[in-house]
C-alpha cells in the first residue's frame, strides 16, 4: 500500500478593508514612507476595524470560503488547527470560535501559537494527523489581528505588523504530491528578544502592567533580524539537501513575510533568483502566522501541479521551520 499523504487541495485569505499607510503611520509616529520602505519594505498594511473583532472574525471568512467555494459541508472537516498569537481570548481556543462560527461540529480543534512560524507549524501538525490515518480531512487556519498587540508609540514595532488571514484545505491522498517533508526547531533562548510580557500568568493584567505598556509586542529588531536571516536559510539549505534538491528544482520560495531586506538576505545565502522567490510584504507587511497561506492564495495562480515549493519561517519562541510541497491541484 502506498503512503498516505497529506495535499493541500484549496488555498483561500482575507485582509481586512482598511489600508494604514506609511503617510498615516508618519502622522502617529515620528518615521516617514522614505525610513520603512528602506529598512523593512513596506508600503502599506491592513487593519481589522469594529468593537469586539477579533482574529476568529476572519478566520470565519476564509473558512467559510474553503467550504462554499469546493461545495464543502461543514460536517465534512474532520479538524481544524488555527495558528495564532492573537487569539480571541485566552481561552477557548480560536480554532473553536471559528469552528463554531462556521457551522464545523463533527470534529475537533486547537490552536497552535509558534510565533511568525504558526502556519509552518500547523501546517505539519495537520499533516500529521493525515498521514497517520486519524483523520482525513483537516483545515489549516493562520489569523491574526497584530494591531491588537502593535504599539502605536513604538516607531520600530509598529511599521512592522499587519491585520489578514489564510487556510488551506488539507486531504488525504496516495499520489506523490502534498507535503513531502518538513524541519520544525525551536530555542526559547531567544523569547527575551520577541515576547508580549504581561497578560499570561506570569503578569496578569494590572494598572501597573498597562502604564508600563506591557500589553504590547516587545522586540529587539537586529537580534531578531540576524537569527531570521540565518535559520530560515539553513532549514530551507537543510531540507532542499537531504532530498537532493537544488534551488533549481524548486519553482518557487514561499517565505515568511517579516522584513524585506530578511527575505533577500535569506534568498540569496540559498541562490534563489528574484523571481522564484514570493513577496507581498509591501501590500500587507507581517501577518505573523497568515502571511504564508496569504503568499500561496495570491500566487496559486503561478503553480503547476508537481511544483516543488519551499515554505520557510521564523518567529517568537524562537521558532523556524521549512517544508517541502510538491503542488497538488
Ligand atoms: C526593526 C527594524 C526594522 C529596525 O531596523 P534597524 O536597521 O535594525 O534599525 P535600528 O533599530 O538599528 O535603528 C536605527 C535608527 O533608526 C531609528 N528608527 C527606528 N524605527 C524608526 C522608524 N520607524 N522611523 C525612523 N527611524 C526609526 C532608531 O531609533 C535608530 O535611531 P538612532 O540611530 O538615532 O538610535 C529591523 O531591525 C528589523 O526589521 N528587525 C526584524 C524584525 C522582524 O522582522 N520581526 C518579525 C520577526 S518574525
Amino acid at each position: 500500500m502506498s503512503k498516505i499523504r497529506a495535499a493541500i487541495k484549496a488555498v483561500e485569505g482575507y485582509v481586512p478593508d482598511y489600508v494604514l499607510t506609511n503617510d498615516e503611520l508618519s502622522t502617529m509616529v515620528d518615521t516617514s514612507d522614505e525610513w520603512i520602505m528602506t529598512r523593512i519594505g513596506i508600503k502599506e498594511r491592513r487593519i481589522l476595524k469594529g468593537e469586539g473583532k477579533g482574529s476568529s472574525d476572519m478566520g470565519k471568512v476564509v473558512v467559510e470560503n474553503l467550504l462554499n467555494k469546493n461545495n464543502l459541508s461543514p460536517e465534512e472537516i474532520e479538524l481544524i488547527v488555527c495558528c495564532t498569537v492573537t487569539p480571541d481570548m485566552l481561552f477557548p481556543a480560536t480554532a473553536n470560535i471559528i469552528a463554531d462560527k462556521c457551522g464545523i461540529k463533527n470534529g475537533f480543534g486547537f490552536d497552535i501559537n509558534a510565533g511568525c512560524s504558526g502556519f509552518v507549524y500547523g501546517l505539519t501538525t495537520a499533516t500529521k494527523y493525515i498521514e497517520s490515518g486519524f483523520v482525513k480531512r483537516a483545515i489549516v487556519v493562520g489569523t491574526e489581528k497584530m494591531s491588537a498587540i502593535v504599539d502605536y508609540q513604538d516607531r520600530a514595532t509598529c511599521p512592522i505588523f499587519g491585520d489578514g488571514a489564510g487556510a488551506v484545505l488539507l486531504e488525504a491522498t496516495e499520489e506523490e504530491t502534498g507535503y513531502l517533508d518538513g524541519i520544525l526547531k525551536s530555542d526559547g533562548e531567544g523569547r527575551k528578544h520577541l515576547h508580549q510580557v504581561a497578560g499570561g500568568s506570569c503578569y496578569p493584567p494590572s494598572h501597573e502592567t498597562i502604564d508600563k505598556r506591557q500589553h504590547y509586542i516587545y522586540q529587539e529588531g537586529q537580534a531578531v533580524f540576524k537569527w531570521a536571516v540565518v535559520k530560515m536559510a539553513d532549514v530551507s539549505e537543510e531540507i532542499m539537501k537531504r532530498n537532493n534538491l537544488t534551488a533549481n528544482d524548486i519553482a518557487f520560495l514561499l517565505p515568511h513575510q517579516a522584513n524585506l531586506r530578511i527575505i533577500d538576505a535569506a534568498a540569496k545565502r540559498l541562490g534563489f533568483p528574484n523571481e522564484k522567490v514570493l513577496i507581498n510584504i509591501d501590500k500587507y507587511g507581517n501577518t505573523t502566522s497568515a502571511t504564508i497561506p496569504l503568499l500561496m492564495w495570491e500566487n496559486q495562480h503561478k503553480f503547476n501541479k508537481g511544483d516543488n515549493l519551499i515554505l520557510t519561517a521564523f518567529g517568537a519562541g524562537f521558532t523556524w521551520g521549512a517544508i517541502l510541497l510538491k503542488w497538488a491541484i
